[in-house]
């Protein structure tokens, strides 16, 4: 059985992510789709309501798994039997930078290769920090966003 994984942090996820993981999907038996627990950043979003979103978009798709992870990701694909990470690129930026990382899980994890699939260019501009501060003026996000997660930044910004 091939696995792949999709690993990101999801705060939120965009319609960038969701095309990325259909993609994804449709070259394994198993995509997990792995939201991580120690990000940088502060999330806007806590872990579960991240999970939710991710679960409320992904309803119809029978061969993901969605989990969160703590640690390595290269660990946490060695754990799983990963047999690709699957990594979105919108523009030179996402190249420079995952191609770094590419070749350090390489080294961590040799059986498990990391695949690049290029974003639509009508999401190549999508962010989840840009979503973030335009939902928080109150612009519109109808066309980046599933609806679900516009109605939870709708949510996170009016309390
Ligand atoms: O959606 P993001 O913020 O671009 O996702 C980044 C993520 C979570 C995929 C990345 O930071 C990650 O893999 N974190 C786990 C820790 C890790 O393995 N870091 C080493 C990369 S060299």
């Amino acid at each position: 059985m091939r696995i792949g994984i999709y690993p990101g942090s999801f705060d939120p996820l965009t319609l960038g992510h969701l095309d990325i993981i259909e993609r994804a999907r449709n070259i394994c038996d198993k995509l997990i789709i792995a939201a991580a627990l120690n990000i940088s950043k502060k999330p806007l979003f806590s872990i579960e309501e991240r999970l939710e979103m991710i679960r409320h978009s992904c309803t119809s798709m029978n061969n993901i798994e969605i989990v969160t992870f703590n640690g390595l990701l290269a660990d946490f694909c060695k754990e799983r039997n990963v047999n690709f990470i699957a990594k979105g690129i919108r523009n030179r930026m996402d190249i420079d930078y995952e191609y770094a990382v590419s070749i350090m899980n390489r080294k961590l994890a040799p059986e498990t290769e990391t695949i690049f699939l290029l974003s639509r260019s009508e999401h190549s501009f999508i962010s989840s920090s840009m979503v973030k501060e335009v939902a928080s003026y109150g612009g519109d996000i109808t066309s980046v966003v599933p609806q679900f997660v516009k109605q939870k930044l709708i949510e996170k910004f009016s309390s």
